[in-house]
């Protein structure tokens, strides 16, 4: 569906992505992990035909992005960091516009109850919240039912029950055979909703694979006991996989003297940081 290969783009005359190579599946959610000024949005903009300065070969479709026409911008749809809505506008009436760009549209009212927006939909945008903004600026992505989406940070700015209903939003995308391409620097949206995840740090793809590989190839699963030793509480972690070594657990156990034992897996920030040196943040 996308091929990426020995991608070079910079702002100015210092390089900013070098050689990044790696392929998006069809109906697959790929995910851009990375933080703040990482390059995410830049890859977007490379991948949705906004910056065409780059060298080496962006295809989606087996077509070279920079060349890209019409057609491309039928298939795919856009949800970028800002929101592009006419301000003086109605929900409905920017949908409205945005739909008769396209030779076919899906339905504005359950596109507007989708997000929980058909009661305001008479509302002029200016007086929309940013939740509301977001939101509306989603469905704007899926009005001409596009077979590739680009979502750039879909749950930032969102409150937890609007990023759920954003998330199974895209889940439902996703079951309906539609590519997906996002970013975000929240890990659990990452885990949650994507097949395959990219860590990008200064233009560079550090690792990529599945959530669940990226967790189990680096991190390694700990445990946490407590005792007491003259009355007083002591903790002790270990290695899971190492716990038959652990004497002193064994005798503990023989005695009955744990006092609790807990069991915790890295999460994929632990990793990210393991593998980048970075924090998410
Ligand atoms: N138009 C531009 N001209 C020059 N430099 C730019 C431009 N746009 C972005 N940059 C720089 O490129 C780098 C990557 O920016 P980008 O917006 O891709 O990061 P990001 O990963 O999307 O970050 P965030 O999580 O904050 O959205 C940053 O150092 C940024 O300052
Ligand atoms: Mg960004």
């Amino acid at each position: 569906m996308i091929k990426v290969e020995k991608l070079h783009f910079s702002y100015t005359n210092i390089p900013f992505i070098e050689n990044m190579s790696f392929d998006v599946n069809n109906g697959e959610i790929f995910g851009f992990l990375g933080p703040s000024g990482a390059g995410k949005s830049t890859l977007q903009k490379i991948l949705t035909g906004v910056l065409t300065k780059y060298d080496g070969s962006v295809e989606v479709d087996e077509k070279e992005v920079r060349h890209a026409g019409p057609a491309f911008y039928e298939r795919i749809g856009v949800d970028f960091e800002f929101p592009s809505l006419y301000e003086k506008l109605s929900a409905r009436q920017n949908l409205r516009f945005f739909a008769s760009l396209y030779p076919q549209s899906r339905d504005i009212d359950r596109l507007l109850e989708s997000v929980g927006l058909l009661l305001e939909s008479d509302k002029k945008v200016m007086y929309y919240s940013k939740g509301m903004k977001s939101r509306l600026n989603f469905i704007k992505a899926l009005i001409h039912d596009p077979q590739v989406l680009f979502l750039d940070e879909p749950t930032s700015g969102l409150d937890p029950t609007n990023a759920r209903i954003m998330k199974d939003l895209i889940l439902a995308e996703k079951a309906k055979g539609k590519t997906i391409i996002l970013t975000t620097h929240n890990m659990h949206d990452a885990a949650e909703l994507c097949d395959r995840v990219a860590f990008i740090v200064d233009g560079r793809i550090n690792a990529l694979d599945t959530p669940r590989k990226l967790v189990m190839s680096k991190g390694a699963s700990k445990i946490t006991y407590t005792y007491l030793v003259d009355d007083k509480e002591v903790t002790k972690e270990a290695l899971l996989k190492e716990t038959e070594k652990d004497a002193l657990l064994h005798k503990l156990i023989s005695e009955n003297a744990i006092l609790s034992i807990h069991s915790s897996e890295p999460n994929l920030n632990d990793i990210f940081l393991e593998v980048t040196g970075r924090t998410l943040i």
